[in-house]
């Protein structure tokens, strides 16, 4: 387990520099073959919680996918990720007018989207088609203007805990902890309607032997920018892990949410964070898949004509709607991943719609305290951190 209690003396009292950070985090020595055979199962569970700490995050890759022109951001992701000591690719993403209207698969109503959104889908299933030709077995996927924060290995073990308390079976038995959920099939009916789980007395599952994020996921949805929680009478499965006291989350009044009901601000207090199973998705900044999930998305989503932008197709994907099967996608709100908006001309904002016009004087990632892109002279300099999103 990352020793959270040292982590967040550490980086509180950060007159430390993050090369120091950095060390506490990634200096525990890999585990041999050797000690995974001598400690047995229990010892390669922890193992696996621990591979968090690494440079792809407990991923086995890590993906960037961005236009290659968009030079600017490509500078910005990787001065953060150095910063956050994390290695990746950069996967080019797809202009929608470079691509033949002959390979887009199509239904005998066909309707094209927009060059902007074909391109977006077109740049997402090349990154699912580099993982299942390499065989990888998870990465995750970050568009090239995803921010986070300084202390996301501590939330993504957060995560990993909640995800395996979701969708691990109990240790020594063949339920779970969450009375609804079922591998990839509707839902049980659930008498007790949600299940929440508390993030500080969670239920003992059994060791994960495939990922620190659980043995059978599809899609973790890291970064969106809203989601609502399955409601008690839908064939999603009803668990949540709620974590009430998490100091990387901002007070409710600093939520923000483009999907209603917002039921992490409606009905959690504050600085609650919730682990759940995706359903009503938007937006698709940043996202992990497995080698299973990521074939699931090439038949459902790229062999399947595009009728809506990407981010919709993953809502339906994971809502099991329009024809597409139940897969295992779980979500976080608020999210690890948020988009970061530089100052500058509003119209560069996005690749899509330049519709936008002015100037924005300030920098801003939203929801997100710690902010690496905005800590960036911090971290360098080695001072403390400034809280984009102070109670007061
Ligand atoms: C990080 O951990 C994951 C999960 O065990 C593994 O697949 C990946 O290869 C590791 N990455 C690095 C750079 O060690
Ligand atoms: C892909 O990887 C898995 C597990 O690492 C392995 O069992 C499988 O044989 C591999 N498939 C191919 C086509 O290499």
């Amino acid at each position: 387990m990352i020793p959270r209690q040292s982590l967040v003396r550490v980086a509180g009292a950060l007159g430390v520099t993050i090369v120091v950070f950095w060390l506490l985090l990634s200096n525990i020595p890999a585990v041999s073959p050797q000690s995974w055979h001598s400690f047995g199962k229990s010892a390669k569970a922890r193992d696996l919680l621990d591979d968090i700490r690494n440079h792809t995050l407990g991923f086995e890759q890590v993906f960037v996918l961005g236009l290659p022109e968009r030079t600017d951001r490509r500078d910005a992701m990787t001065l953060s990720t150095a910063l956050s000591g994390i290695s990746f690719q950069f996967i080019n993403g797809v202009l929608g007018d470079s691509i033949s209207d002959k390979a887009i698969p199509k239904e005998s109503k066909h309707k094209k989207i927009s060059p902007g959104a074909l391109g977006c889908w077109r740049g997402h299933m090349n990154v699912l088609q580099e993982i299942v030709r390499n065989n990888i077995s998870t990465a995750l996927i970050l568009e090239d203007d995803a921010d986070w924060d300084v202390r996301i290995r501590q939330q993504l073990h957060d995560l990993a805990l909640s995800s395996q308390a979701l969708t691990q079976p109990l240790a020594g038995r063949n339920s779970y902890a969450d009375t609804s959920y079922r591998y990839r099939q509707p839902a049980k009916k659930s008498p007790d309607g949600i299940i929440n789980l508390d993030f500080n007395n969670l239920p003992q599952t059994s060791p994960v032997t495939f990922s620190p994020y659980g043995d059978e996921w599809d899609l973790l949805w890291l970064g969106h920018c809203g989601m609502q929680m399955p409601p008690a009478d839908g064939s999603l499965p009803k668990g949540r892990v709620v974590s009430k006291d998490d100091e990387t989350v901002p007070a409710k009044k600093h939520l923000l949410s483009y999907v209603k009901p917002y039921t992490l601000k409606d009905e959690y207090p504050d600085h609650s964070r919730v682990v759940h199973h995706a359903y009503e998705g938007l937006c698709l900044l940043a996202y992990a898949v497995t080698q299973k999930g990521a074939q699931e998305l090439l038949r459902e989503i790229a062999l399947k004509d595009p009728t809506t932008p990407v981010d919709i197709l993953m809502r339906w994907f994971c809502n099991a709607e329009r024809g597409r099967r139940h897969h295992n996608c779980l979500a976080i709100q608020p999210p690890i991943f948020n988009p970061h908006r530089t100052r500058g001309p509003k119209e560069d904002t996005s690749n899509i719609d330049s519709k936008w016009s002015g100037w924005w004087d300030t920098a801003e990632t939203r929801m997100t305290r710690w902010s690496v892109r905005l800590n960036a002279d911090k971290i360098i300099a080695g001072e403390e951190m400034e809280d984009q999103f102070p109670d007061k």
